[in-house]
């Protein structure tokens, strides 16, 4: 039977504590929930992805770093883990990646390091996203050049709001230069909190804005102590604390991506 084509999702704003890792690893659990095969790659050296779903990568586990650094000799399915939770899987990241960026400069077809190293794996997940640094840099760079669709989490906060346009422009010069078939999927509002007058401002203002209106996803996802507690436990909110506000935003998000 043909398989049907893997979703390539990533999720990235150049701006940090925007909601990029905690979407990542909560909306690849609510997808592995409706019973697809869910692959998260963490392309951030800081590694909170990999922290977020338990995972202790120790030096010999082969992750993101080897995979751009040394894509001849590494294998990407050598590098997945199995998590805790049927369907979740993850390529680690690790503090090494830090210095790739360096590393690959002068290096030929360094923006399609990914993209090449995770061909062969591809088909064996239904959906694979990859949490991206808070930066537009090579790394990123290799993301996008990889990836099909991008999710924007924009913090609904006006400094957020603002830092959009940069990444816009980002995503529309690889879309020119190297993925014509990139696409953003959608910008996601996170860290919403309705008591506030900001945080109504800035939807209000996505929601009018002549460029990200249509864009804008349905699904809101607001702030929630609860998924910052199961970040530091290593679990998502969504096996977490099942009946909290984040774990029902994250499943009604998954439930629109998949519509
Ligand atoms: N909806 C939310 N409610 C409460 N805390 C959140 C929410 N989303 C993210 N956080 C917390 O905010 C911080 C930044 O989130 P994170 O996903 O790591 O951002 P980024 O990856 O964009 O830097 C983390 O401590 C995380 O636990
Ligand atoms: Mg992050």
């Amino acid at each position: 039977m043909a398989k049907k084509s893997t979703r390539i999702i990533a999720v990235a704003n150049e701006k940090g504590g925007v909601g990029k890792t905690v979407t990542v690893i909560n909306l690849g659990a609510a997808f592995s929930l409706m019973g697809k095969k869910v692959l998260i790659v963490d392309v951030d050296p800081q590694a909170n992805a990999t922290k977020g779903l338990g995972i202790e990568a120790d030096e010999d586990q082969l992750n993101t770093y080897d995979l751009v650094i040394r894509p001849d000799e590494t294998m990407a399915k050598d590098a997945v883990l199995k998590t805790s939770w049927k369907g979740l899987y993850v390529i680690p990241s690790h503090v090494d990646l830090s210095g790739a960026e360096v590393e690959l400069v002068d290096e030929d077809g360094r923006e399609n390091r990914l993209k090449e190293t995770l061909a062969p794996i591809k088909a064996d997940y239904d959906v694979i996203l990859l949490d991206t640094p808070p930066s537009l840099s090579l790394l990123t760079v290799n993301v996008f050049t990889c990836a099909r669709e991008v999710i924007v989490p924009c913090q609904t906060h006006p400094y957020a709001y603002g830092a959009l346009g940069e990444l816009f422009d980002t995503i529309e010069a690889v879309k020119e230069a190297i993925n014509s078939d990139l696409t953003v999927t959608g910008v996601l509002a996170t860290l919403y909190d309705q008591r506030t007058r900001v945080s109504q401002r800035i939807l209000d203002k996505l929601k009018n804005d002549e460029k990200y209106s249509s864009l804008l996803l349905e699904t809101v996802i607001r702030a929630n102590t609860k998924i910052a507690d199961s970040a530091d436990v290593g679990k998502p909110v969504v096996f977490y604390r099942t009946t909290s506000f984040g774990a029902k935003d994250y499943k009604a998000l998954a439930k629109e991506l998949s519509a």
